[in-house]
């Protein structure tokens, strides 16, 4: 199977922010990396989240959102698309999927033998949910590791884990998900899972724990070729 990965383009009309991201160039890059993982024929492309940033005015970022899902649906590749901190901050799930269209909702799926678990830690360490205009970098959770331990438990194939914030430990520690020592432990338990995928630490980084490979991929936004293609 093979995937193409990108996270963190931060797609907004400003040019420069924070110095080093330069979001306002990352629709040709998206458009670059879809190219790329058609020529390579991947069976499909994930965001890990961020892709977008904030704007004056939400009608921007609905437009800014709108053309992202033109490049996703002129692709022959499919696109599973998670949420940020920053599109929480932009859009409600149900306004996001809207606009980019249901299919790209994340939902666990077997593919080749090999099952894909999709996280979502947009939550603040409470337990709540992020919301338009209020979300947090710094803070996130996942809260739902019961079902996590059954859906593992269940699968007969090797699993890989897709989420936008940390579980890596090697990650900045304001990055990493306030219960990713819990998660981590469910994950190494269950003896099935091969990778993580995250985003949210813009350099990105790399380690290998219990047997799991944990990639963080640098974030699109601050640089020119950061698409991956990953063969499972
Ligand atoms: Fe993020």
């Amino acid at each position: 199977m093979k995937l193409g990965i990108y996270t963190d383009p931060h797609y907004s009309s400003q040019a420069v922010t924070c110095g080093v991201r330069y979001n306002s160039r990352s629709l040709e890059k998206i458009r670059r990396a879809y190219r790329s993982f058609a020529l390579a024929r991947c069976d499909l492309a994930v965001c890990l989240g961020d892709l977008i940033d904030k704007e004056p005015d939400h009608a921007a970022e609905i437009e800014n959102l709108k053309r992202i899902a033109a490049v996703f649906r002129a692709s022959s590749v499919p696109t599973v698309c998670l949420m940020g901190n920053h599109d929480a901050f932009a859009f409600t799930q149900e306004e996001f999927y809207g606009i980019l269209g249901d299919a790209c909702r994340p939902r666990d799926r077997a593919l080749d033998g090999k099952r894909l678990v999709f996280l979502d830690a947009c939550y603040f360490h409470s337990g709540e949910r992020y919301r338009p205009g209020d979300s947090d970098w710094t803070d996130s959770y996942y809260p739902f590791e019961e079902a996590l331990s059954a859906a593992l438990a269940s699968s007969r194939a090797e699993v890989y884990v897709f989420v936008h914030q940390n579980l890596d430990p090697a990650a900045e520690p304001r990055c990493r998900i306030a219960n990713a020592a819990q998660v981590n432990r469910i994950l190494s338990d269950s003896g099935k899972v091969r990778a993580v995928y995250q985003g949210h630490y813009h350099p990105g980084c790399r380690s290998v724990r219990n047997g799991i490979r944990f990639i963080t991929f640098p974030a699109m936004c601050e640089s020119d070729d950061a698409f991956f293609i990953e063969t499972l």
